[in-house]
């Protein structure tokens, strides 16, 4: 090769690190079908963006996220990542499985959320596969996660899938195979999902349905006691579709918004169940959720204080809305609460399934 035409692939190569944001293996990927595209990075093996029509046909981002990989690398609020191994809090950072006593990583006060300060979503995922167009595009991320991590027993081998089917239907597989040691396992994918437009303010007038007639109840570090109550006539039923900003204003003083478990409705087990829906009037948009896990975090955006987002775009409190389904919090701590071992050889499932569509 010419001295020149050596320059030109080092300025193409080096051009083609910076238009993807790539660096230290790490990028981001879209998949897209007709108008709907969604973008992952490989970092936290995160959505980045998901965008399609609303009622009248025009193009909205409707997760918060970042332009940069770096800004991801810097981020507190888990914005579209997978997170595990145990998603949510563990009282105590600490558990006992088999008569022995595990230590994890405290890194929120005296307690362990989503995994420890270096979890799933802090790490470099690798791209195992990946269709950007036709008629099922799709993306898998895998991860190695070893004995002792932040912790947990044994090493597990992680993965999720990402993939458009049928116009607007995201479907995210995620998959954990204890390979040596029983572990605690629970993934979940934490999109912040704000219908109307990631830079279109705040959520809370979103009607939700949620197909969940009891909570996990919380301390006031958000670690369950054990109790299991009914929502039925508090703030937290959301049976019957309601506009947020109704019910948030009844809950209890202090309270920013909801950061709570429900125990999704329907039979126990690992069949597909409807968990929520949400409809955004303004945009038309409708997004209705169905999973196999038993329960899920209703978390709306509370903690969010200007968030420099995509675009430059600054997130307040209630900028969007989570709905993550996962096992229960601290499940480890709580016999009486859905097992989330799994033992070596087994493989953890968990399914979502968000439909997306629009109504004038
Ligand atoms: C990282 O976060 C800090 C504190 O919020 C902020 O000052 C800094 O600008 C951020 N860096 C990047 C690359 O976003
Ligand atoms: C952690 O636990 C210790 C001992 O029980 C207690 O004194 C301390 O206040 C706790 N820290 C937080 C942040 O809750
Ligand atoms: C607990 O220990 C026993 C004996 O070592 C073993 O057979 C069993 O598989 C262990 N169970 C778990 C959940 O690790």
């Amino acid at each position: 090769m010419s001295k020149i035409s050596i320059l030109f692939c080092f300025i193409i190569l080096a051009f083609g690190i910076f238009a993807n944001g790539s660096e230290n293996g790490l990028g981001i990927y879209e998949i897209k079908k007709g108008d709907f595209s969604v973008k992952v990075t490989n970092y936290g093996a995160r959505i980045v963006s998901v965008v399609l029509p609303d009622k009248n046909g025009k193009l909205a981002d409707v997760v918060l996220g970042y332009d940069t990989i770096k800004e991801y690398m810097n981020d507190t609020c888990y914005f579209g990542a997978i997170v595990g191994r145990v998603a949510n809090r563990i009282g105590g950072a600490k558990f006992t499985l088999n008569g022995t006593l595990y230590k994890l990583d405290a890194n929120e006060g005296n307690n362990t959320l989503h995994g420890g300060k270096k979890g799933f979503s802090e790490v470099a995922w690798k791209v195992t596969k990946h269709v950007k167009y036709g008629r099922s595009p799709y993306i898998t991320l895998s991860y190695h996660s070893v004995d002792g991590e932040e912790g947990f027993p044994g090493d597990v081998l992680a993965s999720v899938t990402y993939a458009l089917i049928e116009p607007y239907k995201l479907s995210v597989t995620m998959k954990a195979k204890a390979l040596d040691k029983a572990t605690p396992v629970s993934l979940a994918q934490h999109s912040y999902w704000n219908l109307g437009g990631h830079n279109s303010g705040n959520t809370l007038s979103d009607e939700l349905q949620l197909f969940a007639s009891h909570i996990t109840l919380v301390d006031d570090k958000l670690i369950p006691t054990g109790k299991i109550v009914p929502v039925k006539s508090t703030p937290y039923d959301f049976l019957e579709p309601h506009v947020i900003k109704g019910p948030i204003k009844r809950l209890p003083k202090g309270s920013k918004g909801y950061d709570i478990n429900y125990v999704v409705d329907g039979p126990k087990g690992q069949k597909m169940k409807p968990v929520a829906i949400v409809y955004n009037k303004k945009s038309g948009r409708i997004m209705k959720l169905s999973a196999n896990a038993p329960g899920v975090q209703l978390y709306t955006g509370n903690y969010i204080n200007d968030v420099k987002g995509k675009g430059g775009y600054v997130y307040q409190s209630h900028a969007a809305l989570c709905l993550e389904t996962q096992g229960f919090p601290d499940s480890v701590n709580h016999p009486n609460f859905p097992s989330e071992i799994v033992n070596p050889g087994k493989t953890y499932e968990h399914c979502m399934l968000f439909t997306f569509s629009t109504k004038k």
